[in-house]
């Protein structure tokens, strides 16, 4: 047999990882392994290389992905140049196809987040054998309790989280770090509570003005003269929209969030609060470096699931864990739904104990 491997969508720690996985499990069954460069787009216009055992030596530490990526380059509507134009997006898809058959192809492997699964169920339905694995620091794919980038974006917000306090503290200051997550604010809600942040902002729980003043000024009557805010990219205001940076022409989700941060700094600075408030926006950071020792090993269980199925020709499945083993799911119902922070888990009633604010005051626990 003869394995695609790509990898879609914005890069995360572990992408690297998955790539040896899959590449030295296939290799070990006597299969040979090609990696088309930057997603989808090495697909249509057929722009690969060959993936030896020493091409995928001493990559498991090493961050982004030796495939390159691209968050535009979609088969269905295709808009990069020389072949697409963002005015006039083409279907590449038989293009695609073409390359699959002409390459002798047995099966592809798509790593990627929403965007690159739906894509890959896209050419699952019309007849294209593929395996999806799920990746992006968001961790909000449902039907894996966790997705490969995560832990790593974790760590880098918990130790800026970290950071931030002592300066907070030296200058009586309110610190607020935002993070990405788009539309889930699973980051902003571990890091808050790893790194003992106050006030954790999040998409799924819209804030009020008020109630985030009274959390900042709760603490200073309690002597506490600086605050730590965690909010994530997506948080909004209960009547309001979520800020909205840059819009992407030809992205399958053109929308790029960020610059919450700053709204909430001028609304406590225009507070009674009485404290000088400050901004640290950690955008791509998140996503760069070296992946955690948890998201190589979830990596590289992902990849090696994902020869497994390919093994079993569980094709149109996406690798999954699930209650602490690796599994197979259908892409279809993994991509249908995002996995969002539900305002009665767990571990959102865990922190209302420990004294943190959503900023609003209607979520008690
Ligand atoms: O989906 C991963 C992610 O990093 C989001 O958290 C963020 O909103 C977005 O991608 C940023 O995209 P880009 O790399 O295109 O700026």
């Amino acid at each position: 047999m003869k394995v695609g491997i790509l990898t879609g969508g914005g890069d995360c720690p572990g992408l690297n990882a998955v790539v040896r996985g899959v590449t030295k499990s296939a290799l070990k069954r006597g299969w040979e392994v090609i990696g088309f460069r930057d997603g989808y787009r090495g697909l249509v216009e057929k722009d690969l290389v060959a993936l030896g055992d020493g091409d995928v030596s001493g990559i498991i530490i090493r961050g982004g992905t030796i495939l390159g990526t691209s968050n535009t380059a979609n088969p269905f509507a295709y808009t990069l140049p020389p072949l697409g134009s963002v005015e006039k997006p083409r279907d590449l898809s038989k293009l695609a196809f073409k390359n699959f058959r002409d390459l002798g192809l047995g099966a592809l492997v798509a790593i990627g987040g929403d965007g690159t699964l739906t894509m890959a169920q896209q050419l699952y339905k019309r007849g294209m054998p593929v395996i999806g694995v799920p990746k992006t620091i968001d961790n909000d794919l449902s039907a894996t309790d966790v997705t490969f980038g995560f832990d790593s974006a974790l760590n880098v917000a918990t130790e800026a989280v970290d950071r931030v306090h002592t300066t907070a503290q030296s200058h009586h200051r309110v610190m607020i770090v935002e993070t990405m997550g788009r539309y889930a604010g699973w980051i902003a809600l571990r890091a808050g509570i790893a790194g003992g942040g106050d006030i954790i902002l999040l998409p799924e729980i819209p804030y009020r003005a008020k109630d985030i003043i009274k959390a900042v000024l709760d603490r200073k009557r309690r002597g506490k003269k600086f605050s730590i805010v965690v909010v994530a990219e997506g948080a909004r205001p209960e009547k309001g929209r979520m800020t909205v940076t840059k819009v992407i022409k030809g992205s399958p989700d053109p929308l790029r969030l960020g610059g919450v941060s700053y709204k909430i700094a001028e609304l406590l600075d225009n507070s009674s609060v009485g404290l000088e408030s400050r901004v640290v926006v950690l955008g791509h950071v998140q996503r760069g470096g070296e992946p955690t020792p948890f998201d190589r090993w979830l990596a590289t269980g992902f990849g090696v699931k994902a020869a497994e199925l390919l093994a079993h020709k569980k094709f149109g499945q996406m690798v999954s864990f699930r209650d602490f083993a690796f599994t197979g799911v259908s892409i279809a119902a993994a991509v249908s739904k995002l996995r969002r922070v539900s305002p009665k888990a767990q571990e959102v009633r865990a922190a209302l104990a420990v004294g943190v604010s959503f900023g609003n005051s209607r979520i008690t626990g």
